[in-house]
């Protein structure tokens, strides 16, 4: 039950199973008044082995409640990662005319990959496989997984955007069971460093734009901005078979520029008054995920992040990821609202705050160019992660090298660094701290850096300060979800 959610480094306020291992989010829907997570789990170890899906609900993307896993291996293989979408119009035959759910995932026998389907009658609490599975077998690759299906209204199709070896191909479909083959992206566009998992695409309408925007959101198993796995962006134009990318072939947009921040994907079918696009990842790196430290369970998704796409000064457009809305019902008492004048010289302690999870917003002027240092969790005798501005650079590092614990691995303890838009007269920082991850919303989520952290005394954190500015900072403790 939910009274065990207190063991060390047990995230409060993101999602994590009860006990053993889980990578990517999967089939992330809003259907009947819940969202639904699935997520690759593995049900008998902490560490990645055949993968099923497990399944939570929440009504807030906050809250979840833990159901039954949903799909379990079969003759074909592992159920790999996929998304699920809402069949309104029975177009698939498996509803008798009424509504349902549709899931679309990569059956894997290994390197041997397809996509198969399976539905669900009871708001997903039980699934058939489709007998006529796979719906497209394997065309002769080694890497052919993770579809992810949304219904495109221009061309009366499902669309499905699947990554293929280090690219992504486009599938497009009347019923969800009979696939043709649309298109291929990528080769020679964006980052390569690694094998191409996990893309989504989505369209966002721009304040001011005749057009929208689309953002190919395509994840790389290696060589991402931090090193390891990562999430790159593609904007672009979509015309039901063809995405055409705006930017340079050799232009790389990342996600986030932390190291743990992977597999990303978009709900689907969130109500369209709403015109929200929330996702999330799985904050982990396959560096070593394997490995993190903590029991019974290993691995957290990130909180729920509004994105948007917004045209800049100099004409250029770029993402926006801010924490879902639903957030704030979790945010309880300040326990500092201050502007302090941090010094050069010496560390100064600001404040001191008992327990995660917390919130921190902080603004720091950029006019003087001046730099300034954080550290959380700073404590005599247990070093904490440090925070380091440099207005000059326009960066914001994040450090967790000196954290004790971060020895466990030797790709764990680094150093990460986001660029920030240094015009501004004001540098504003988001941090949500919970436990064991620390999420960076930098200058209203223009850029973000996402990290796991594993603090050595749990229970009494102080925030210090170097530098030479008059920084203002707000400090809100947040309340468990599992509450
Ligand atoms: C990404 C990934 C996917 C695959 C799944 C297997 O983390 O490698 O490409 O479907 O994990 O668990």
């Amino acid at each position: 039950g939910v009274e065990t959610y207190e063991e060390p480094y047990r995230p409060q306020l993101h999602f994590t199973p009860e006990s053993q291992w889980m990578n990517d989010p999967n089939g992330m829907v809003y259907y009947e008044g819940e969202y639904h997570l699935f997520y690759q789990y593995h049900p008998y170890s902490r560490q990645w082995g055949p993968m099923h899906w497990g399944h939570a609900v929440s009504e807030d993307m906050f809250a979840w409640k833990h159901l039954p896993i949903a799909l379990a291996p079969d003759e074909l293989g592992m159920i790999f990662s996929g998304s699920v979408v809402v069949d309104w119009e029975d177009s698939s035959g498996f509803f008798d005319g009424e509504d349902g759910l549709v899931a679309v995932y990569t059956s894997a026998k290994g390197d041997f990959q397809q996509q198969s389907i399976a539905y669900s009658v009871d708001r997903g609490r039980t699934w058939t496989k489709y007998e006529g599975n796979p719906v497209i077998p394997n065309p002769g690759k080694i890497d052919f997984r993770d579809p992810k299906v949304f219904y495109h209204d221009d061309s009366a199709r499902w669309v499905m955007v699947l990554a293929a070896g280090q690219e992504v191909m486009f599938y497009t479909s009347e019923d969800l069971k009979t696939w043709e083959f649309a298109s291929v992206f990528g080769a020679e566009y964006g980052a390569h460093g690694g094998v191409w998992e996990c893309p989504d695409l989505l369209a966002f309408y721009v304040p001011g734009e005749e057009n929208s925007k689309w953002v190919l959101q395509v994840d790389i198993g290696d060589g991402a901005a931090a090193g390891g796995s990562g999430g790159q962006y593609f904007l672009g134009n979509f015309d039901g078979k063809v995405f055409t990318a705006d930017t340079a072939p050799e232009d790389v947009q990342w996600i986030d520029y932390g190291k743990d921040y992977y597999a990303t994907q978009s709900f689907s079918d969130i109500p369209e008054m709403d015109g929200r696009r929330i996702w999330l990842a799985w904050m982990s790196n396959w560096q070593y995920a394997n490995e993190v430290p903590t029991e019974p369970w290993r691995s957290a998704m990130s909180l729920p992040r509004e994105v948007n796409v917004i045209k800049k000064e100099n004409g250029r457009f770029q993402l926006t990821q801010l924490p879902a809305a639903e957030m704030e019902a979790y945010t309880g008492d300040i326990f500092i609202e201050k502007s302090v004048e941090i010094m050069q010289t010496t560390k100064q302690i600001i404040c001191e705050q008992p327990s995660t999870p917390f919130k921190l917003e902080v603004s720091i002027p950029l006019d003087k160019k001046q730099p300034a240092t954080f550290e959380l969790f700073d404590n005599a005798d247990a070093p904490g992660c440090e925070v380091k501005v440099n207005a000059e650079a326009g960066t914001i590092s994040f450090d967790r090298a000196k954290m004790k614990m971060s020895s466990f691995h030797k790709d764990f303890p680094a150093v990460t660094t986001a660029p920030f838009d240094k015009s501004r007269e004001m540098l504003k920082l988001l941090f949500v701290v919970d436990r064991s991850s620390v999420e960076i919303f930098i200058n209203d989520g223009e850029q973000t850096m996402c990290n796991l952290i594993l603090p050595e005394n749990q229970s009494n954190y102080y925030i210090s300060g170097k530098g030479s500015s008059e920084i203002h900072l707000k400090g809100e403790v947040m309340h468990s979800v599992w509450k």
